[in-house]
Parts: C-alpha cells; sequence; structure tokens
C-alpha cells in the first residue's frame, strides 16, 4: 500500500469480492491486535450493500477469518441506522444479522445496536448515545474510540448518514445525533464526525463505476465548499484505509493508488 492524499491508504481490489477479502484481513488484524492489547474488539459497521459480502466471508466455515475472529470478545456498534423496524428490508442492523451475526458465535449481548423501536428518531439518537457513554464510560466531552469503524461513500458524498449540507455534519457536541433525508424520505441516525475521527482504524469500502467520479473528488482533489462529509473524516490518532475496486478506482490519479499488497 502506498501512502495517498492525507495519511490515508489506497488499496485497489480487483472486484468486490476481493474488497471483501482485502478487508476482512485488515478486519481480523485489528480484532487480533486489539484483544492482545485491551481484552476486548469494539468494531462499528456501516449499512449499504458494498459490506455484504464482506459481512458473509467473515461467517463462512469455508473461510479462513472466521476463526480468526475473537467473537466471544467482539462488540458490534453500528455507525448508522435507517429509523425503520429492525426486521424491515432497509435496516442495517437486519441486513448485519442476515448476513453475519446469525452465523456466527457472538454472544446477543455483544451487539450493541441503535434502538429504532423507539418513539421517534431523536429518542433513537439520544438512547444511544447514553449507551456509547455507559459501555466507553466517558466523562463530559469525551468521545468513544472504537478500535476499527466501517464507513462506505455515496454518490453524494455521504458516509455513514452524515449527507451534505446537513446539520448532522456540523454536529460536534452530540455522539449520535439524527435528521430527516429529504432525497430518502427517511429519518436517520448516525454517529457524528467527532466520534468517527476519534477512531482508531477507519476503513472505507468504495466499489462501482458509479462512485468513481466522487472518489476521486475525495481522494485528489481540493475540499469543495462545503467539504463533502467523507472528505472531513481524518482521525487525529488513527489510520484510514480507502479499500476500492477497480470500477471505483478508474478515475484516481496514477499516484494514488496501489492494486495487490
Ligand atoms: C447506509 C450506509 C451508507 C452507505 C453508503 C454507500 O446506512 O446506507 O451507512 O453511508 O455506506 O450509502 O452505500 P453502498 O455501499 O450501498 O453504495
Amino acid at each position: 500500500m502506498r501512502k495517498a492524499a492525507g495519511s490515508a491508504r489506497i488499496l485497489v481490489a480487483e472486484n468486490v469480492s476481493d474488497l471483501a477479502v482485502k478487508t476482512a484481513d485488515i478486519f481480523t488484524e485489528c480484532a487480533e491486535e486489539s484483544v492482545r492489547m485491551k481484552g476486548a474488539f469494539t468494531v462499528c459497521l456501516c449499512g449499504g450493500a458494498t459490506p455484504r459480502p464482506l459481512y458473509g466471508i467473515l461467517a463462512r466455515e469455508s473461510d479462513r477469518f472466521r476463526s480468526r475472529v475473537p467473537w466471544e470478545r467482539t462488540h458490534i456498534f453500528f455507525t448508522d441506522e435507517r429509523y425503520v423496524p429492525p426486521d424491515h428490508p432497509d435496516s442495517n442492523l437486519r441486513m448485519v444479522r442476515d448476513a453475519m451475526l446469525s452465523r456466527v458465535p457472538i454472544p446477543e449481548e455483544n451487539v450493541h445496536a441503535i434502538d429504532t423501536r423507539l418513539p421517534d428518531a431523536s429518542r433513537s439518537a439520544e438512547e444511544y448515545e447514553r449507551l456509547l457513554i455507559r459501555f466507553f464510560h466517558l466523562g463530559q466531552g469525551e468521545q468513544p474510540r472504537f478500535d476499527l469503524i466501517l464507513l462506505g461513500l455515496g454518490g453524494d458524498g455521504h458516509t455513514a448518514s452524515l449527507f451534505p449540507g446537513t446539520e448532522a455534519v456540523r454536529e460536534t457536541r452530540r455522539l449520535v445525533t439524527q435528521q430527516w433525508v429529504d432525497v430518502l424520505g427517511m429519518h436517520r441516525i448516525t454517529l457524528t464526525l467527532p466520534v468517527l475521527n476519534n477512531a482508531s482504524t477507519v476503513i472505507f469500502l468504495v466499489s462501482g463505476g458509479g462512485k468513481a467520479g466522487t472518489l476521486r473528488a475525495v481522494l485528489c482533489e481540493p475540499r469543495s465548499d462545503p467539504p463533502l462529509p467523507a472528505q472531513l473524516i481524518a482521525p487525529r490518532e488513527g489510520r484510514v484505509f480507502w479499500i476500492v475496486d477497480r470500477d471505483a478506482a478508474r478515475s484516481l490519479e496514477e499516484g494514488t493508488r496501489e492494486t495487490g499488497g
């Protein structure tokens, strides 16, 4: 891997399956290291279509990853959630449960979902913030430090549920917030930038030619005004990997991509 813009490191995968394998390698390394150092692994999963193959190979008996993940000591959180019931087809929790959690020996109490059964999205956000404060024993003004956060990239430059031009992007006091997203016609609950930028490791997973222009804008061009939310992900004391497939990488400048590794 070679350094690209800032401290981000970019790895180009052949296709979505290879993207999943490359990500699973880093995922399991983070998990093993975190448990070795602290006795636990805290990871925030994102939603969308791109990470689903990753969740599948982490759970598959036939793959080398399942046995390497210390499931008993792994704590699963979510970067964001759609404000829909947990069994709704759009629910990130449902997608992650179906693809991975229902197939691995992770204790139920280690899955820390955003509770969307509460009366409204604001209550869901407030309750998740309280859950993070309790779990990480946070004092006033402190943020949780996740060992690993997985993020996707929307065509409009959004990540998690931080959409361009919304209040959520500008939220710096709360750990979790929510907003109505007009273009989606739904409420989204999301971790805020201070939390995402406090991660030890962030991995962006990006696939498909439709993201090529946005990926180039985020990685190769000066910050937009206002910046794209994904351009604001820069952990102060952490590392960022961009694991992208060839189609998504096709507009990157030569110097910012590396294959293999
Ligand atoms: C979500 C995600 C969202 C996603 C991007 C990319 O809940 O949908 O958190 O930020 O990562 O929209 O989605 P795809 O992987 O489906 O392109």
